[in-house]
């Protein structure tokens, strides 16, 4: 079997005509312009989905998904078309319309720690039905299996699926690069007292045979494509919103999110209209390793945003801004996935501002900005210290590594820095105009800079701005903005008072409240505070704010660190649990870190002795990042 170069240049005059991709006629004049998916295997410029069709049976007994993807296929008169797979086992492959299909030979290359292997299918060169029979296995990296106990209702069991960035070929055999958009049909076969949701048109209501049929008639990459089993129910929330959960936590869920109908029409009011028809959410169990995973029609959302005083919605913000930066306009490779992610910071910010009011978002913006200056040199002295690009160079790296505050917090810096330099009428028109001329299509960072360049910069006679700056160079340019709280320096000042051996519950503080403050204030708080007080300061805080015990998982994996650092114990407890229940990596790495990182050996020894213990409610992205974190 050969071994594939997995870097795959593509003409784009030839992805265009044959996926729809974006390009203008002046670029097609452009000899030079590629796209490169560094991370896929897939021929697309030759044949690539236009259609993909699922056939699957959902076997939680046996902890595996099985059936068959029929592809339709675009083909220009290939011999060979190329699939990404990874730990996926391939039974048969056929050619043909369902009915009269014929097999055909199939060569499955090497495999690669990151991209899996290739699936080479032999065709003619017109075929246009290509089916692949296959199965997951026990190393399917995107399905999380739940046991009913790992479930908030522990009478059913439940899994989901994340693709995003490059794990959807490890449950589906397709092409998986975001160059290429695909409409997609399931059928989809699960134990009958469980109801199915996809990033498609979904049910509102379970039905007793436990077969759903799903259409996402829109193009979407293959990352997008979701799937999730287990004890649901619907609350509607709105007209075109509202939320699938246990049934346990609809009320919860309906508080929570009260306010999504305002975010949709603030979102449509700044850049157009939501062109998805609708926007729900599925909350999932505490395994999922993300806050929020956009998935179309369908936001997948971790359970620790249910703080019970609607104080984490900004992440709700930011997966519906998606539905425009990301999902209508969609970074072309893993490279550019700043397009995608710092567009949707600040798009995110900009719905906080319309709902919430300027100084809460400004507040949501100095945490990003003290977040980006903590990565960046951590980066810098790193072994990537080229990284702190926007435009990244992941080759032969897992995409995984792209996803840090730069793409996030430095591309949204970019994209403030430009308004701030336009003007904020001129920048959004521009930036409404982007998403409506670009919808449904996938574009590099090239194709943005000279959209940029042809639509904002040259009309308004902008010449200086240093936009190859921003994006080719590393670091932070000086240009940068930068963003300050009033109400954030407030706490600077309260935890530094408490620093100096001060009691700050005093006066007027004496009836000081959790909700007194939103959770960005309380993270400046505890950032603030010294790692040199002592276990009793700590104790008396806890004693007045009950940071331990919090609702809001946020707070409390930042007053966890602290707690290590300070040597406080008694919220020891309460961390474990913490660790045990929530698979949500970004608020456990940062624990784990600290306990790796910590002056006392004995921390790190309880850290592995937590994780051993807890692995199994994490999800294959957050188990294999703190593994890595603690057996480095
Ligand atoms: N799309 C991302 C999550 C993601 C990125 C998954 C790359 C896999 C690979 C999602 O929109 C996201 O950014 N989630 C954040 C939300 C936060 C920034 C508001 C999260 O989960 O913490
Ligand atoms: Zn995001």
């Amino acid at each position: 079997m050969k071994r594939l170069n997995p870097v795959i240049a593509l003409c784009v005059s030839a992805l265009l005509t044959a996926c729809g991709s974006t390009t203008s006629t002046s670029d097609l004049l452009n000899e030079n312009l590629e796209i490169k998916d560094a991370h896929s295997y897939s021929n697309i410029n030759e044949i690539c989905t236009t259609h993909l069709n699922l056939e699957l049976e959902i076997d939680f007994e046996n902890k595996i998904v099985q059936g068959v993807a029929r592809h339709t296929m675009s083909n220009h008169d290939c011999d060979t078309a190329i699939f990404d797979i990874k730990a996926l086992e391939i039974k048969k492959i056929t050619l043909g319309e369902k009915g009269s299909e014929k097999e055909t030979d199939f060569d499955i290359g090497d495999e690669d720690e990151w991209l899996g292997r290739p699936l080479e299918v032999k065709i003619s060169p017109s075929t246009k039905y290509i089916n692949i029979y296959y199965q997951t296995t026990g190393a399917t990296e995107a399905i999380d299996w739940l046991a009913p106990s790992q479930t908030t209702g522990k009478k059913l069991p439940f899994m989901y699926t994340q693709g995003q960035a490059i794990l959807t070929r490890s449950w589906i055999p397709l092409q998986d690069s975001p160059a290429n958009r695909i409409t997609y049909s399931a059928n989809i076969k699960v134990p009958s007292e469980l109801f199915a949701i996809m990033s498609a048109d979904n049910p509102t209501e379970k039905n007793d045979q436990g077969i759903y049929h799903f259409e996402m008639k829109q193009k979407i990459p293959s990352y997008l494509i979701a799937l999730a089993v287990g004890d649901l129910k619907y609350t509607s929330l709105g007209e075109n919103c509202g939320i699938y959960s246990e049934p346990e936590l609809s009320d919860a869920c309906r508080y929570e999110f009260e306010d999504l109908p305002k975010m949709i029409a603030a979102a449509e009011n700044l850049y157009g209209e939501y062109r998805w028809d609708q926007f729900d959410m599925v909350i999932l169990p505490y395994s999922f390793p993300f806050g929020g995973m956009e998935n179309p029609r369908l936001t997948f959302a971790n359970p620790t945003l249910l703080a019970g005083d609607q104080s984490l919605v900004s992440v709700v913000a930011h997966e519906l801004a998606h539905s425009w930066s990301g999902n209508l306009v969609t970074n072309a490779t893993w490279d550019d996935f700043w397009l995608n992610e710092g567009f949707t910071v600040y798009f995110e910010n900009r719905i906080m501002e319309e709902l919430y009011g300027k100084e809460v978002a400004d507040i949501l913006a100095v945490i990003e900005q003290q977040e980006l200056a903590g990565t960046l040199e951590e980066i810098e002295n790193g072994d990537h210290p080229e990284d702190t690009r926007l435009k990244l160079e992941l080759d032969a790296r897992n995409p995984d590594e792209g996803l840090t505050d730069i793409a996030y917090v430095k591309g949204a810096f970019f994209l403030r820095t430009l308004e701030e330099r336009i003007g904020r009428v001129k920048f959004d028109k521009f930036l409404k105009e982007y998403f409506n001329h670009h919808a449904f299509e996938t574009i590099g960072t090239e194709d943005f800079v000279r959209y940029l360049n042809s639509e904002l910069l040259e009309p308004n006679n902008i010449t200086d701005f240093n936009v190859d700056e921003w994006i080719y160079q590393p670091g932070l340019p000086e240009n940068c903005i930068s963003i300050s709280s009033k109400r954030l320096e407030k706490m600077t000042v309260l935890a530094s008072a408490i620093n100096e051996g001060k009691n700050i519950f005093l006066g007027a503080n004496k009836n000081m409240q959790r909700g007194d403050y939103v959770t960005q204030e309380w993270l400046a708080f505890i950032r603030a505070l010294s790692s040199e007080i002592l276990p009793s300061d700590m104790a008396m805080i806890d004693h007045k704010l009950d940071f331990s015990r919090s609702a809001n998982a946020v707070i409390k994996s930042e007053w966890y660190q602290l707690a290590i650092k300070t040597g406080y114990k008694d919220a020891r407890p309460f961390m474990k649990e913490h660790l045990t229940l929530v698979g949500r990596r970004w608020l456990i790495a940062g624990i784990y870190e600290t306990l790796h990182d910590s002056m006392d050996k004995s921390d790190l020894a309880w850290g592995k002795e937590v994780f051993e213990n807890a692995k199994s409610n994490y999800h294959f992205i957050s188990k294999s990042t703190i593994q890595e974190i603690l057996y480095d």
